[in-house]
């Protein structure tokens, strides 16, 4: 399989991961990936394809914005900007109106804390142990995985971490029929300790995606944005994952009926094309003088009429409902597994956003290393391009999976989990 693009990232690429499998993909096209043999999969570990992979009317609409502007101008603004605002306001919480892109999740969540520190003349920012809001120096210091963060020296002053709700591993020991959301009512206990009470914002995902897919039970979000409020506290809230379908909802705030201060979106928005983008209210906007928040290529017209179709896109095929549907279909799939397989630990999810943990022993959970890894590899000849974190399987489609194809590929992990405990 080896080829000459494989050579050249082995000798050029400054982040290469080596793998056993030395797959280049050359196409992709609606849920199949083609690698440079020929050989076919369908796309199981996707989180930017939302709409599939070269939607004919997102390629479409890229032909028709790069023929006619590709670079933004600067301080001025231009129609597909201006569109795309709009639609990011209407969609989103009413009390979320004033807009910001930049190109990556990462620049936007760094965004979301200046403002929140502008507004609140505070400076502490409170996140969650398996969080990750991204990649620059701020935002790995907000991140609630050592690896993440290890051998940069110091990091931004100020960031507190506290136990996210994730009850398969209660970081407390405590059960979800009684604990009561103890994990909120311990954030005070941190702060009492850790905070020189000056906290500023909270930021939390949804799920915590890169963490290992790791879904809250349903309320933690709600008691989160309360006690945030209760407190004075700017609550930002990183969809940046989550955004635009994943989960069964257009935003997954919409499970709770949750109004964060900041909505942080990205990855999927633009199918492909990087843009990225903050829905504020206006008195976190008005707390940064204007054309502060600049960006060489925020907002330029090629990723904001992407962004534009992807959402047309979604409508008008109901890839969001498609989500929820066959998202329930493989959730039941794998609680199957769960019943078969003795080292299936853990299965959740929500929409096209599943997780299948593995576990050595049940009742100590003890991770059963590599597994999810192995059996990646493993499906791939078989034709299904799937992502193993380690211990942890996470499928996540193009939205626009179709049932059968979703059969198939549940098909293929089962007997691959079958040939690997036989
Ligand atoms: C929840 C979340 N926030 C922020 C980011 C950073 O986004 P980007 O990779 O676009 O910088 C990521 C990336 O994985 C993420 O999962």
């Amino acid at each position: 399989m080896t080829n000459e693009s494989w050579e050249l990232s082995k000798k050029y690429d400054a982040d290469f991961i080596p793998t056993s499998l030395p797959i280049v993909i050359e196409r992709g096209q609606g849920v199949i990936l083609t690698d440079s043999t020929g050989h076919q999969t369908i796309d199981l570990g996707d989180i930017i394809a939302n709409v599939g992979h070269s939607h004919p009317r997102l390629v479409q609409a890229i032909h028709q914005a790069a023929a006619n502007m590709i670079v933004g101008k600067g301080s001025w603004t231009n129609p597909e900007r201006a569109r795309l605002m709009q639609r990011l306001v209407e969609l989103t919480p009413a009390n979320l109106d004033k807009v910001f892109f930049a190109t990556s999740g990462s620049e936007i969540v760094e965004w979301a804390i200046r403002m929140a520190r502008r507004l609140t003349g505070k400076h502490e920012i409170l996140s969650f142990w398996g969080g990750v809001y991204g990649r620059t120096l701020g935002a790995i210091s907000m991140n609630g995985l050592q690896k993440r963060r290890r051998k940069y020296g110091p990091l931004l002053p100020g960031t507190i971490h506290a136990p996210y709700a994730h009850c398969y591993h209660c970081a407390f020991d405590k059960k979800i029929e009684s604990c009561n959301f103890y994990c909120v009512d311990y954030l005070d206990r941190i702060l009492e300790f850790e905070s020189t009470g000056d906290l500023a914002c909270l930021i939390v995902e949804p799920y915590e995606g890169v963490g290992g897919l790791l879904f809250p039970p349903p309320g933690y979000l709600t008691r989160l944005q309360s006690w945030a409020r209760e407190r004075n506290v700017i609550f930002i809230l990183d969809e940046i994952q989550s955004s635009f379908g994943r989960t069964g909802k257009m935003f997954a705030l919409e499970w709770e009926n949750l109004s964060p201060d900041i909505l942080c979106v990205g990855k999927g928005m633009g199918g492909g094309v990087s843009i990225a983008a903050l829905v504020a209210s206006t008195p976190l906007a008005d707390a940064l003088a204007p054309g502060e928040m600049s960006g060489g290529n925020g907002g330029n017209p090629l990723a904001c009429a992407s962004a534009l179709a992807v959402i047309d896109i979604l409508r008008d095929e109901n890839l969001v409902e498609n989500s929820y549907r066959v998202g329930e279909y493989m959730l039941a799939r794998a609680r199957e597994w769960q019943k078969q397989f003795a080292l299936v630990g853990d299965v959740r999810g929500r929409g096209l956003c599943i997780a299948v943990e593995f576990v050595k022993d049940r009742a100590t959970k003890e991770p059963a290393r590599g597994f999810a890894h192995t059996l990646s590899e493993r499906c791939y000849p078989k034709g299904l391009a799937v992502h193993g974190m380690d211990h942890i399987l996470a499928l996540r489609p193009p939205l626009i999976i179709t049932a059968d194809q979703a059969t198939r590929a549940m098909d293929v992990i089962e007997e691959t989990i079958k040939e690997m405990v036989a």
